[in-house]
């Protein structure tokens, strides 16, 4: 039934009319053949029943005569019956009294009549009818004629199955012309509905077929489409805005992520900047408690060799010790007290540095004099772990630089060499040129090295980096005072280092081009060049030069006293006060003066200010001596107009120094005095 049914439209509909006809027919032609069969089986037994009714009477006079020949012509009649085949009258006794059989035909009759009654075979119907006359049977008939049952309905079924077919052509006819007109616009409406489907073509519509159903379908299907469309492009125009708004949220969100990273980004990168600082500063908090405890230590020790050698010579009978014995007790002192005071110019220095007050007098120094002042000094100390020294033999280089602390910042990278240098080694210093106003000063070593960790806090004051417990004296200071100075100076410092072969210090400083050197050489000598020119001409007219000391400490006047007993040059006068020695300036109008600061009646610094204001003295050089060793001090004297300041306990060669720079600037001459040490620890100049 599915597969009949199924399919397409079209097909159901076929399927439909061409079902419902035959159905029809079927139920319309079987009911009309049945009831035809029983009118005319009845027909047949009424027509039989009647043939032999009539015989029956028309016979039974014959019977009764026993006349055999009126009974055969009464027989005979049937003849005009073709159907009848045969018949046969039974007399009273059963026996056939007369017989008919149609022309032609064979006869097969009973030989003994039935009872009363009409059967059938299908192919022939027979009756027995009593011949009864007065109550008294007179005999049978017995009639026999063809019954064609299955012929009628072969024939009426060959009739049917001819109606069903022309029926069913129709029935094709008419289903193929209701296609044309039903199928058409549903067939329309189906195509246009796929084209929507598959290509989402809303622009089909289907053409109108009148005013029926159909046509109101198609009306409706068109009004759909049309709506369709219409909300498809608001759809699609509200979807376009909501493609634009998803992108443009998509766009916003990235730029928020983006900015994120950059935040995430920054506050890694402060918070390592913050660890950095931090570890930083935790690292020189723990380096200055080391510097606190070694500090002590370091102060300690040549204090302790000053007070037991002292006490030791206090203490001694100066009859039994020998003056060896007292010399070698003195020397300790003296090393002792030198040391300290390094340590102390040096943490000074690291202060003034630190508060930003150190002022340095950047002007062209001929490297060559600095560089052999450096290797005199450390000659002995190289020599002592037989360490050579590799100097360039001619330098004839100009920098702009602060002599004394250029110096310094030798010393110590060269001392530096030396010191961390193995038994033996060997330092070599160079300069080369990087530009021609740039010059770098090196020094190699072949030494133990650094290794890169100990190189990162390698400019951390009083990191010693596990030197410490080495044999080596030192508190650490060193490079970082070297650093700052050079910095201070304009230039750069930089390292390199590969443990266990040695490391490379060189300092880079702004120089002059070398055709400009020969001019500025002679001026940035005055402590020597411009001395030995003045020399000859200052001695010869004028003598000794006139030194006036003023000082209320015997001792300090005593001292000063014995060491410039030593030079011919130098007339010293003393004054015990500020108040009498500006008297004695006034008159005796000296070359140099050397000052104390802290007197009575007028401090060094107010009699300095009252020479300056007067215009006999102001052109004197007033040499500062005082204990004030403060750097806030030393800054306010030299600002003060003091030519030079120099600290308590005062070194004789520092002293010396000053002073010949001191005559040198008054004009006057002085036999030259090595001025190794001379400007070791303040300096500044007019
Ligand atoms: N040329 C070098 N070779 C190997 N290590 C060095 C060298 N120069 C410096 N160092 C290391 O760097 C540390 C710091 O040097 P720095 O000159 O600042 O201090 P110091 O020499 O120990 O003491 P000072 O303050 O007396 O100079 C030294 O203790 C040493 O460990
Ligand atoms: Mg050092």
């Amino acid at each position: 039934v599915k597969r009949i049914f199924g399919g397409s439209l079209r097909r159901k509909l076929l399927s439909v009319m061409l079902f419902t006809t035959l159905a029809g027919l079927v139920v319309a032609l079987s009911t009309m053949i049945v009831f035809d069969l029983r009118d005319y089986r009845q027909g047949w037994i009424d027509d039989i029943n009647a043939h032999a009714e009539l015989l029956a009477r028309t016979t039974a006079p014959a019977l009764a005569f026993d006349d055999v020949r009126v009974a055969n012509e009464n027989l005979a009649v049937l003849r005009f019956r073709p159907k009848v085949r045969d018949a046969v009258i039974y007399n009273a006794r059963g026996l056939p009294f007369a017989t008919y059989a149609a022309e032609g035909r064979s006869t097969n009759v009973p030989a003994l009549p039935g009872p009363d009654g009409t059967a059938t075979d299908g192919r022939s119907l027979w009756v027995f009818k009593r011949i009864v006359d007065g109550g008294q049977i007179l005999g049978t008939v017995y009639v026999r004629a063809d019954y064609d049952l299955y012929d009628r309905m072969r024939s009426h079924a060959a009739v049917a199955l001819l109606v069903v077919a022309i029926a069913m052509l129709v029935a094709w006819a008419v289903s193929s012309w209701l296609r044309q007109i039903v199928m058409r616009p549903i067939v329309a409406i189906s195509d246009a509905a796929r084209m929507v489907v598959e290509k989402r073509d809303y622009s089909r519509r289907v053409d109108m077929h009148g005013d029926d159903e159909l046509g109101t379908l198609v009306g409706a299907f068109n009004g759909m489409m049309d709506e369709v469309q219409g909300r498809t492009h608001a759809l699609e125009a509200s979807n376009h805005d909501k493609i634009l708004e998803v992108e443009e949220r998509r766009r916003a969100q990235q730029e928020v992520m983006r900015l994120n990273e950059e935040l995430e980004e920054r506050v890694r990168g402060r918070t390592a900047e913050l660890a950095l600082a931090t570890a930083a500063a935790e690292d020189a908090n723990r380096a200055k408690s080391e510097f606190l405890s070694n500090m002590s230590h370091e102060l300690r020790t040549p204090l302790n060799a000053i007070i037991g050698f002292g006490q030791l010579l206090a203490a001694a009978d100066t009859r039994t010790l020998e003056p060896q014995r007292s010399r070698e007790f003195v020397s300790y002192i003296v090393n002792a007290g030198r040391h300290l005071l390094t340590l102390i110019n040096d943490i000074l220095n690291l202060a003034q540095i630190e508060a930003g007050k150190l002022t340095l007098s950047v002007e062209p120094v001929a490297l060559s004099d600095v560089l052999e002042g450096c290797r005199v000094m450390v000659e002995a100390q190289a020599d002592k772990r037989d360490i050579r020294l590799l100097f360039p033999m001619s330098v004839d280089a100009i920098v702009d630089a602060d002599r004394t602390r250029l110096k310094q910042v030798l010393l110590n990278l060269v001392s530096n060499a030396i010191k961390y240098n193995r038994q033996s080694g060997t330092v070599v210093l160079d300069c080369t040129r990087t530009e021609p106003t740039r010059l770098r000063i090196s020094v190699q070593d072949t030494g133990h090295g650094m290794q890169p960790e100990q190189l990162r806090s390698l400019f951390q004051p009083f990191n010693r980096l596990g030197q410490e417990h080495g044999g080596q004296e030192g508190t650490g200071i060193g490079l970082v005072l070297t650093k700052h100075l050079v910095e201070l100076m304009g230039g750069s410092l930089g390292v390199n280092s590969t443990p266990g072969v040695g490391s490379l210090f060189w300092v880079e400083l702004h120089a002059q081009p070398p055709a400009d050197a020969p001019p500025t050489e002679t001026r940035a000598e005055p402590g020597a060049n411009s001395v030995t020119d003045a020399r000859g001409g200052a001695a010869d007219g004028r003598g000794a030069a006139l030194v006036l000391y003023i000082e209320d400490n015997p001792a300090s006047r005593q001292l000063v006293s014995s060491a410039l007993a030593t030079r011919r040059d130098v007339r010293l006068i003393t004054a015990s006060n500020g108040k009498e020695g500006l008297d004695l300036a006034r008159v005796a109008l000296p070359d140099v003066i050397l000052m104390d600061n802290n007197m009575p009646l007028l401090t060094g610094g107010e009699a300095q200010a009252l020479l300056k204001a007067d215009p006999r003295t102001a052109h004197i050089p007033v040499i500062a001596i005082t204990a004030n060793a403060m750097p806030a001090g030393i800054a306010k004297g030299l600002a003060a107009g003091f030519f030079r300041y120099l600290t308590k306990p005062v070194d004789l060669d520092e002293l010396m120094g000053a002073l010949d720079s001191a005559l040198a600037h008054a004009g006057v001459s002085s036999p030259a005095q090595p001025s190794s040490a001379g400007d070791d620890s303040t300096s500044g100049s007019t």
